[in-house]
Parts: C-alpha cells; structure tokens; sequence
C-alpha cells in the first residue's frame, strides 16, 4: 500500500497534535484484533475526542481520498477492523463518556468507546439493565457491538444489540453529521436508518452517539451445568427446553474438549466434569420471583430425565457462578493459546441444532480436521473452532475453505446464516455468496455505495473481491 502523503500526516497533528499517532509501536498495536494471526500496519492512528473532530477528519479524508478505518476494542473475530488498505485507523478510545442515563425513560445515551461491561455495571447502580453481553465483555467497547451486532449469552431471552439501539449519532464518510432516528421505543417513520447501521462493521458511517433501551434489571438467577453423555443429545434438549415452555437467560452448549483446553489453560477454574461427559449445557434462568425461577427449574429438569445425563451441578454460591460462567467466556481464549484456528459463527433455527452438530463432525472427519465446538445454544448459534494443529500450511490455506464452504452449505440447508454474531469482517466475505444471491449482494453494494461513494471507509469488508 502506499504510504500515506507526509501533508495529510501534517493536517491531522494540526489537528490533534499528540491525539495523530504515527510511531511504529502504535501502528503495530492497530495492525491487528482478535481474529487468527492476520495484520495490516496503518499509517496513523486518529483518536478524536468529539463529534466535531470526528467530522473534521472524515471531511478531510474525503476531499482528500484517505482510505479510514474504524477501531474500537479491537476484540472482533472478523476483522472488521482490520485496516486492510493502511490509511488512517480513527479509534474510538477517547470518545468513552456516557453521556446520560435516563431512569425516567430507561435509556441511556453513550459514546462508542465505552467498555460493554462499565455501561452494564453504570445503569445498574439505577436498578438497570442493557442485557447484550459478549464474551469479551470486560473489554469491547459499546459501538463495536453496535457496528458487529453483537449477541452473548443473554440473547436467547433478551435478544441481541439491535434490539437496544434506538437512535445514533453518525459522522457519514463525507463528514456530515446526522441522527438516524428518534429516541423512542417504536418508530414508524420512513426507512429504519438507525437498524441499518447496527452491524454494519463501520463501513456506512462512525458511529458517535449512541441511545440505548434498557430494563429493569432481574434481582435473581439460577445456574446450572448439566452433563452429557452424548453431544447431539446435549444439542437436542436445548429445544426440548423451550417446548416445554421455559425460556432461559442463558443457555450455552460446551463440548468435552471445550471444557477441557479451558480448564487446562486457566488452573483457576475448578469445575467437577468427567472423562466420559461429551458435552455440558450451562443453563441460567432469571427473574425477580424466587418461586418462579424454582418452577422453571423443575420444568427443565423433567425435560432433561429424558435425557442421557450425570449429575446435575447447581450452582449455590455468587463465587460458583463466576467460575461457570468464566469457564465458558474463556473458551474462545483457550482455544486460541492451544492452536493456530479459525473461527466459525454458525447459527441455525435452534430444532436444527443437533444436525448442525453432526454436519461439523462428518465434514471434520471428511477433511481431516479437528474442531472445537461450543456456544449460545438457545439462539442455535455454535462457534466452531477449527485447530490447525498438525495440519499442512497448504490444506490450511487452500483445502480448508472448501470444507468451510461445505459447511456453510450445509447450514444455510438447515435453514441458517454463516454468522450469527461476529459478522462477516475480512475473514468471512469470500462466504457471502453462500448466504445471498447477486441480487442481495447487489442490493448490499449499492447501500454502501449511497453512503460511501468513493469506497474510501472501511473497504475491502463484507463484499466478495
Ligand atoms: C463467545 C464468543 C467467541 O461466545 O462469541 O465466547
Ligand atoms: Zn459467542
């Protein structure tokens, strides 16, 4: 890539003064997110403090054809925030006040680069909640999981980031500044601008505000990890949970060597599971009744006496549950300190999960790799982690996407999608043509073409080359 001209590298310190970074330690530290091993260095990294600054630079980039890359956390499984074509990286870092919480509305309005966890933990001093919560949690930032869509265990009951955003501020890629909606719980006002940004992996516009819903927040949970003897059966009870009426807060399925590479790579975790358990299903209910939440248990537990199980562990203290649920945030992080992988976001109509399951399997045993499969089992969503391990560089480049295709294929069979919250990034646009015909696909380019005419924010994402 062209390095970017030493005058545009002038006009943002003049701009920013120390907040324009271009030291090789900085660029490296962007290069980069949590997806596989993949790095492209930027030119200079922008971390604007306001809405004005923000626009500032996108009309500067503009007139000037400066290819800019939006970075939150840099937590994405996709590479969506991979500045493929150098440029300009603008991080939201500094953009990281919460603006207000609204009690008497349950809303709260908030710059990107809040931490997903500190917004959590700041409405709930006023009794709220904003339910979305990804693994990464403790570390991702609010407008990546607008710009991702982001899910997490709770959605199964409470749904995922789009059903929180209401309205946002976006600085659009000629650096004009526009509100996408109003804040209001239902809007029926001309096209949904605002639903139209949420996952768009910062390739529409940057996002600067951003009001969200919120609810009461449950007083009470129960927590169980329920033993499998067989995986697909573990996969089979999820539905069987909701036809009997139950809709758990969390309900996340771990297969036996999910388990067991978390319990290996972190000593911490102490969870009693055995040799011949070959999944586990971690299973929340919450609420604010006592006697409610002890119905719901009983309901589960008369639907999984159907199934081949080992004794169920209840979680009975605050510390228990920490150590479950770590053990399955963690997953992801021990898979990857195991091996060189790749991460697949499966999501399929939750009946058809076991089928997924077992089209993993076959297609692993077919080409000969190995994964690792767990996830948000409610939602029908199964992360699949496949190992490189022994497996040659020349399979891993060239035989494996033809596997992944197979997948997909089967997937999309099933009836679901090839991600369900991690997006599609860099790593997966070579898929899409498997989930959408060239009529979607056209329709997809000609909205970021409405918003992006000069292809200059965020490019080389989503899109097939
Ligand atoms: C998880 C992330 C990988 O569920 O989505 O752990
Ligand atoms: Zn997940």
């Amino acid at each position: 890539m062209d390095k970017i001209a030493q005058e545009h590298l002038v006009f943002f310190k003049g701009l920013m003064s120390e907040r324009a970074v271009d030291s090789d330690g900085i660029r490296l530290i962007y290069s980069s997110d949590e997806t596989e091993n993949l790095s492209f260095v930027p030119d200079v990294v922008l971390f604007p403090i306001s809405t004005e600054e923000v626009a500032a630079i996108m009309k500067y980039c503009d007139k000037h054809d400066v290819v800019v890359t939006p970075a939150g956390a840099r937590t994405g499984l996709s590479g969506g925030m991979l500045p493929v074509e150098g440029g300009v990286v603008l991080s939201t870092q500094k953009l990281n006040q919460i603006l207000e919480i609204d009690d008497k509305n349950h809303q709260v309005t908030t710059q990107p680069g809040v931490i997903t966890e500190v917004l959590q933990k700041a409405v709930k001093e006023k009794g709220l909640f904003y339910p979305p919560d990804p693994a990464s949690k403790g570390s991702c930032f609010i407008g990546g999981n607008v710009s991702e869509n982001s899910g997490g265990p709770k959605a199964v009951k409470y749904g995922v980031t789009s059903d929180y955003v209401l309205n946002l501020e976006v600085v659009l890629p000629n650096g004009e500044v526009i509100w996408t909606g109003a804040n209001v719980l239902k809007n029926a006002t001309g096209y949904n601008l605002t639903q139209l940004f949420v996952g768009s992996e910062g390739t529409l516009g940057i996002i600067t505000k951003i009001v969200l819903k919120l609810l009461p927040h449950p007083t009470m949970d129960k927590l169980l990890l329920v033993p499998f003897f067989n995986a697909e059966k573990a996969c089979e009870a999820v539905s069987a949970i909701f036809q009997a009426g139950v809709i758990p807060s969390g309900l996340e399925f771990m297969e036996k060597d999910a388990i067991r590479y978390t319990l290996n790579c972190f000593p911490e975790l102490s969870v009693p599971v055995k040799e011949n358990h070959a999944a586990h299903l971690l299973i929340e209910v919450d609420g604010f009744d006592e006697e409610q939440l002890m119905r719901e248990i009983e309901r589960i537990m008369e639907v999984l006496e159907n199934f081949p199980i080992d004794e169920i562990l209840f979680a009975e203290s605050a510390a228990q549950k920490d150590q479950l649920w770590s053990m399955r945030r963690k997953v992801g992080e021990a898979v990857k300190a195991y091996s060189v992988y790749k991460e697949e976001d499966t999501v399929v109509p939750r009946y058809a999960l076991p089928n997924l399951l077992k089209a993993v399997k076959d297609i692993g045993k077919k080409y000969g790799f190995q994964s690792v499969c767990y996830g948000h089992a409610g939602d029908g969503n199964l992360h699949v982690n496949i190992l490189k391990g022994d497996l040659s560089d020349e399979f891993w480049e060239n035989g494996l996407p033809v596997a992944i295709s197979e997948l997909f294929q089967v997937t999309v069979r099933l009836g679901g999608t090839i991600s369900g919250e991690h997006g599609i990034g860099w790593v997966q646009k070579r898929y899409m043509p498997i989930a959408f015909n060239s009529v979607q696909l056209a329709l997809m380019k000609q909205i970021k073409r409405v918003f992006d005419p000069k292809n200059k924010l965020n490019p080389g994402k989503i899109f097939p080359d």
